[in-house]
């Protein structure tokens, strides 16, 4: 068996960050249609146009994943564009503020749970239905080490990310007697944008000398002594939403150097 998604049509929210561009670049290269979805025009149009350049079909659709309409708006491009969907990457999301729970700003923590949670709950509340008409599916959506752990002053994006496997489960047990599996990968730190920007943030908070010094500290906390890259963790939804994983369904799966093994 090799993994060949020819005449398939991906889905991937965040596709113009770091581990969604990975992502639509690997969907892409095994030979699927790809709806790529960020918020972001400039780094959504980016991945469209790598993809392109690499003789691949992708089309871009600038959305907030926190909003209803554009969550529907983005599902029906796809369905208008390829009339099927086949695999879907639920991954944006955002870090919020690095900051103690008691000086939190309530508008934030809305915030981070309005990208990290609600998309994630439209994005499977308006895809899986084309899956289950199909009677075919596999979703992953993107969660953390942090649906595991707690880490100190990342309150929101923790319980968002906990939520994320919440979600996973449910949907998981939902749809599993109607050919669609869902689950979640759990990363520790990716070398991505938002990875930097959490650890400058959090050096700031914890007045250590540079991000680049607490970078390197945690990247030598992690037993296999670094970050992931964003193309490793791509390689672990893709095998998600192949075959080979045809009897894994509503799991997290971690991906991590050894972190708390
Ligand atoms: N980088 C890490 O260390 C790490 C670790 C564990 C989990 N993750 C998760 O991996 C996923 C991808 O993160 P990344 O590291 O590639 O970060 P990233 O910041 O590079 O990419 C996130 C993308 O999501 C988009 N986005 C943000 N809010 C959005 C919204 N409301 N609607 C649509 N798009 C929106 C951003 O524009 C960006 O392109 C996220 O779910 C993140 O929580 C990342």
């Amino acid at each position: 068996m090799k993994i060949d998604f020819s005449g398939q049509v991906a889905i991937v929210t965040g596709a113009g960050g770091g581990i969604g561009r990975a992502v639509s670049l690997a969907l892409s290269g095994l030979g699927a249609r790809v709806l790529l979805v960020d918020l972001s025009q400039d780094s959504g149009l980016k991945t469209e146009a790598h993809i392109h350049q690499s003789g691949g079909e992708a089309v871009f659709v600038k959305a907030d994943v926190s909003q209803a309409q554009d969550v529907e708006n983005y599902v029906k491009v796809a369905l208008d564009t390829w009339g099927r969907i086949d695999i879907f990457m639920n991954n944006a999301a955002w870090q919020g503020e690095i900051n103690s729970i008691v000086n939190y700003p309530v508008a934030m923590f809305d915030k981070v749970m309005g990208i990290n949670v609600r998309g994630v709950f439209l994005g499977l509340k308006y895809v899986l239905p084309t899956m289950i008409k199909q009677g075919k599916g596999a979703v992953i959506n993107t969660a953390s080490l942090g649906a595991y752990i707690g880490t100190r002053n990342l309150g929101p994006y923790t319980a968002s990310k906990h939520a994320v496997l919440g979600l996973t489960k449910t949907a998981a047990l939902e749809v599993a007697r109607k050919g669609i599996r869902v689950n979640a990968v759990c990363p520790g730190p990716v070398d991505t944008e938002m990875l930097r920007l959490i650890e400058s943030d959090q050096a700031t908070a914890q007045g250590q000398a540079s991000a680049a010094s607490l970078r390197e500290q945690r990247a030598a906390s992690i037993p296999d002594g670094r970050y992931a890259d964003p193309e490793e963790v791509a390689n672990l939804m893709i095998y998600l939403a192949s075959d080979f994983a045809s009897h894994i369904t509503g799991q997290g799966l971690q991906i991590n150097g050894g972190s708390h093994a």
